[in-house]
């Protein structure tokens, strides 16, 4: 039997992640949800849809009027308008109207684009978030977030647009290489660190079975960060205030990213923008440095790095500045008051931030 929870929107029942270990109770979902006389789409990329689409398709036959597809090439490039304009031109010649429902198949980039064009096809269509990711299903399917990248800036067009449904088949996670599989898991920890000690704790004691992909940990532990990130939304869905505690470890991270050249994953760019941000915590005496330690080295086992080579911390605080996470030119940064509560802070100095990123600088032994 699935596990469910319910995301309120405005006070109000909005809609339900529901945690499975396959596909089958997808069409039961759907069908309560919006019976058998709409037209679905799926859109997916071309790695997803090699292993998914078929199954998924099946899987929807019986319950919709017509069941199409809409794949695009895989690659986080493929975030931008263009690939939005190809996914209206589809839905126009398919006749899609707005009744029809759009269907997500796919990781974070599969998710955004599905849920701008959701936002936006005849002023917004009803959409589902079917993550097969293990950072999509533990970040970027919740909450209504969804955007393009735009002339090099990361999610710089976008819209909030609440999904009818998140369906997480954690047996997908099985599938993922090593490294998007560890990627997925800094926001993971991120939600503990930020809000909930317990489930903190509870990662450091079941790191092996996590490593493992235990189908029963895994909806444990993805249940518990679910828990965390909806308590969160539904308080500030749309970013004014306490939502932007989610972004613990994504200043630097972010900076990280793009000074990488997008070669480094999201998770390995936020593990290490977590490491930094625990680091000025400690520095702020708001985290004893033995707790700083135990942050930093729990990333270990879950291959994520804490240290990294070839960064210039001034190259490092350039970009920082022209991250989103600006107001009114101050850095919102985001520390940790203790481990489990986030709190916003307006103070963090260029200082601070060069201090950090020297710390998380890998220097050979003997150099
Ligand atoms: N990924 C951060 C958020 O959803 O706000």
């Amino acid at each position: 039997m699935a596990e469910r929870i319910n995301i309120l929107y405005e006070k109000k029942p909005c809609y339900d992640i529901v945690f499975d270990t396959g596909f089958a109770a997808l069409s039961e979902e759907m069908n309560a949800l919006f019976g058998k006389e709409r037209k679905i789409c799926i859109i997916t990329d071309s790695n997803v849809a090699k292993l998914y689409l078929e199954a998924v398709k099946e899987n929807l036959k019986d319950v919709a009027k017509d069941v199409v597809s809409f794949v695009f090439t895989a690659g986080e490039e493929q975030k931008n308008l263009d690939t939005v304009k190809s996914a209206y031109e589809f839905l126009i010649r398919e006749k899609f109207d707005r009744k029809d429902v759009l269907l997500a198949l796919g990781g974070g980039v599969v998710g955004d684009i599905t849920g701008f064009v959701a936002a936006t096809y005849l002023r917004g269509i009803d959409f589902v978030q079917v993550p097969t990711t293990l950072l999509s299903q533990a970040d970027s399917s919740i909450g209504g977030k969804t955007g393009v990248d735009f002339n090099g800036f990361k999610n710089m067009v976008g819209a909030f647009k609440m999904p009818k449904l998140v369906y997480m088949n954690v047996s997908v996670l099985k599938t993922l290489d090593e490294r998007q599989y560890y990627s997925g898991f800094a926001e993971i920890m991120k939600h503990g660190l930020i809000k909930n000690t317990s489930f903190y704790e509870w990662l450091l004691d079941n790191m092996y079975e996590i490593c493992d992909r235990d189908e029963e940990v895994l909806l444990k532990m993805l249940m518990q960060s679910c828990m965390v990130k909806k308590l969160v939304v539904e308080k500030d869905p749309t970013e004014q205030g306490e939502r932007a505690l989610l972004n613990f470890g994504h200043t630097i991270g972010h900076a990280i990213e793009k000074a990488s050249d997008f070669k480094m994953t999201h998770g390995e760019c936020v593990a290490l923008g977590c490491v930094a941000a625990a680091f000025i915590s400690w520095k702020h005496n708001w985290l004893s440095m033995e707790e700083y330690y135990e942050i930093r080295d729990m990333f270990v086992p879950f291959n994520l790095p804490i240290s990294i080579e070839n960064i210039d911390p001034e190259e490092i605080l350039k970009l920082t500045k022209s991250d989103k996470k600006m107001e009114n030119g101050t850095i919102k940064f985001i520390l940790l008051k203790k481990v489990g509560k986030a709190v916003i802070d307006y103070n963090v100095t260029d200082e601070d931030i060069i201090n950090a990123v020297k710390e998380i600088l890998y220097i050979e032994d003997g150099e």
